[in-house]
């Protein structure tokens, strides 16, 4: 069986996921790989067909153990007609918990066909270079992973008379899916240091909500809108931007002590 285009769908503020999935999809080997990128708030603008004969690779990260909120009304975009689909969520060395699952559904009632899935490790959205938890990963070893991860789902592929007859993949996770309620922590949000800030307005461009503007020669923050993902702390070219929480310091903090161990990457095909 063939198909006859690949599509890399993403909602990823700090790149680890897309990253990801372009390793995935050297491994299957496509000629043509089309990249729908919906981590910006200006992708969010109607809907896009996936066909039978296509095969879409949808990634999201992990946000508390489940399929990061935000991702959802950018990939329910996209609508499958029977369309096959890898699914792929990214987590930062803690745990991915029920997001695998919940990604797993979600794409069903999308319209796909989930044939494989994976879990991968990212460096955590949080962690610098004084508070590291998987820095700099993805690395060589988990590209290499995905890589073989995307030939596995090739050789599957090149196995089937028809998509149909495609067994859907099973994948962990319990349901109903993990909850927690962090609805205290939803006017927390990423802040800027005013005397390092030189107003490049590069992170009014990367912020995945739209939550950042300029005004009368400020950046300002809706904290309503920011849901912590770290892409305009990562990108700032002069790290003039920050998460200043103590809340949220006490926790990653706790997460960091109990997670270094080095997690690897799980694929289910
Ligand atoms: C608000 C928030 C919650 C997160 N929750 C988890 C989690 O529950 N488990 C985990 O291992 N990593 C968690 N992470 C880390 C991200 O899943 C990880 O860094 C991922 O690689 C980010 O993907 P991206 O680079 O595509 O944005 C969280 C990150 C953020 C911003
Ligand atoms: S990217 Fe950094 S330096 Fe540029 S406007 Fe934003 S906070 Fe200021
Ligand atoms: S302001 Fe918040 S949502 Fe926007 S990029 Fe920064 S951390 Fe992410």
């Amino acid at each position: 069986m063939n198909f006859q285009a690949l599509k890399l769908a993403y909602f990823s503020p700090t790149g680890t996921t897309r990253k990801v999935l372009q390793s995935i999809a050297e491994g299957i080997g496509a000629e043509n790989v089309e990249h729908i990128d919906l981590t910006l708030p200006q992708s969010d603008d109607g809907s896009i067909t996936a066909k039978s004969d296509e095969l879409v690779v949808m990634g999201v990260p992990v946000y508390e153990g489940r399929v990061a909120r935000a991702a959802i009304p950018r990939l329910e975009r996209l609508k499958g007609d029977k369309t096959p689909a890898v699914i792929v969520v990214m987590y930062g060395n803690r745990d991915f918990e029920d997001a695998l699952i919940e990604l797993s559904d979600l794409s069903k009632e999308w319209g796909f066909l989930p044939i494989a899935g994976g879990a991968f490790i990212g460096e955590h959205s949080f962690a610098s270079v004084d508070k590291p938890l998987a820095n700099g990963r993805p690395d060589a070893e988990d590209l290499g992973k995905a890589k073989d991860f995307g030939a596995q789902i090739r050789a599957k592929i090149d196995g089937l008379e028809a998509f149909d007859d495609a067994a859907l993949v099973e994948v962990p996770g319990n349901k109903p899916y993990i909850f927690r309620d962090r609805s205290a922590w939803e006017h927390i949000a990423a802040s800027t240091i005013e005397e390092t800030c030189t107003l490049c307005g590069d992170c009014v461009d990367m912020c995945p909500m739209g939550a950042i503007t300029i005004e009368d020669d400020a950046v300002k923050t809706d904290n309503m809108a920011c849901i912590l993902c770290c892409a305009c702390i990562k990108g700032c070219p002069v790290n003039a931007r920050e998460v200043n929480n103590p809340d949220i310091a006490k926790i990653f903090g706790w997460v960091c002590k109990h997670y270094q161990e080095r997690r690897e990457p799980q694929s289910f095909v």
